[in-house]
């Protein structure tokens, strides 16, 4: 037997099944064929990696927090992974039986796509609860893929809103007047407490992103790794912590995700390195890799949890929602390290699931 063929065991089974007219999954079962792939080239080790993060996975828990926790994704840069972070980390959260609403506060309405919920122009949505003061629970959909997701849509009617909202009343405070509104019927009518809200910025520091980071307890900013991903970042960090000084104290930076990492590059490296340095506790220990399961689900109306749930993109993004899970049960209240802006009272994302594990 050649060297190669004890080595790629299929060369041998490829022949037995043309002699006996077998199909080749009959012959070798493709799990089997992965088991018997050399473990040392760079396929098998992601599948072997990836089946033991999925068997870690299953047996995780994903405690819910003591109070509802209102998280904003913001990064002024467009086309970093807010969109996808808030939507994907939403359903992994939701998949776990955790409560979760989705506010859409993006004119583009991408998380509204990608969570299969009606966004068409004139559908009830955020724009009517920001501009019209329509109650929020008369734009609530329901995310058909997750039972305990919520959905605030977004409509292209939202593109006018922050020029609309300029010369109105209370313009910085109206979403969080109208989520508090929301929660308190909630309430009254005896329904499940939310555990988590999410609210998807637009790329831009304007009124819209102004009114979430009133509106939040807690900011998340997915950084993309590649070369200008902290540009900007100076600037979003001085609108949270204008934003703390004067309209929200309790505003902090709690949660950083790498996105589109690529271990093979070291620029995604340094990037990933340059950011843990700046902020150490908020970065979560879970990065983002690039994938294509990733980017192509939107176009299917769904997040990657639900469209390949197996695939390398579902696993970081459940690993970093267990993460962010985890943080909330077990924030330590350590200072943060940027001056104005409250960063991470939580302990570093290690340390949270040491905490939680003890
Ligand atoms: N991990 C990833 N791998 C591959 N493509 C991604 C990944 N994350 C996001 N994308 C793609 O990058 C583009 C921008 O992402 P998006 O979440 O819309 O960014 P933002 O909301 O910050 O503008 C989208 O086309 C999205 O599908
Ligand atoms: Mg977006």
């Amino acid at each position: 037997m050649a060297a190669d063929d004890r080595k790629w065991p299929w060369n041998r089974v490829g022949a037995k099944a043309v002699k006996n007219v077998k199909s080749a999954e009959e012959v070798f079962p493709a799990s089997q064929a992965i088991r018997a792939l050399p473990s040392d080239t760079p396929l098998a080790m992601q599948v072997e990696l990836d089946s033991r993060r999925r068997l870690a996975l299953q047996h995780a828990a994903f405690p819910r927090p003591d109070a509802t926790r209102i998280i904003t994704v913001a990064n002024q840069k467009g086309g970093v992974g807010k969109t996808t972070t808030t939507v994907n980390i939403a359903a992994g959260l939701a998949k776990a039986g955790l409560n979760i609403l989705v506010i859409d506060s993006d004119p583009q309405g991408n998380a509204s796509t990608a969570l299969n919920v009606d966004h068409r122009a004139g559908t009830p949505s955020i724009y009517e609860v920001l501009v019209e003061d329509l109650p929020m629970s008369e734009t609530i959909a329901q995310c058909p893929d997750f039972e305990t997701l919520l959905c605030v849509p977004a409509t292209i009617d939202l593109s006018g809103a922050d020029l609309q909202l300029a010369s109105a009343v209370s313009r910085e405070t109206r979403l969080k007047m109208a989520l508090d509104r929301y929660l308190r019927d909630r309430d009254a009518q005896g329904l499940d407490r939310l555990d988590y809200i999410f609210i998807d910025c637009p790329p831009t520091l304007g009124l819209l992103t102004l009114n979430a980071l009133v509106t939040a307890k807690e900011a998340m900013i997915p950084i993309q790794c590649e070369y200008y991903a902290l540009e900007g970042l100076t600037q979003l960090m001085k609108t949270i912590g204008m934003v703390t000084q004067h309209l929200n104290p309790t505003l902090e930076v709690s949660t950083i995700l790498l996105t589109m990492y690529d271990g093979r590059t070291n620029l995604s490296q340094q990037v990933a390195d340059e950011v843990r340095k700046h902020f150490p506790r908020q970065t979560l220990g879970a990065t983002i890799p690039r994938s294509v399961r990733v980017s192509e689900a939107p176009s299917h109306g769904q997040t990657v949890i639900s469209y390949d749930p197996s695939s390398t993109g579902a696993l970081a993004y459940l690993e970093a929602a267990r993460e962010i899970a985890v943080s909330g049960v077990a924030s330590a209240g350590i200072a943060g390290n940027t001056g104005d802006v409250n960063v991470g009272k939580a302990n570093s994302a290690r340390q949270r699931e040491d905490e939680v594990a003890a």
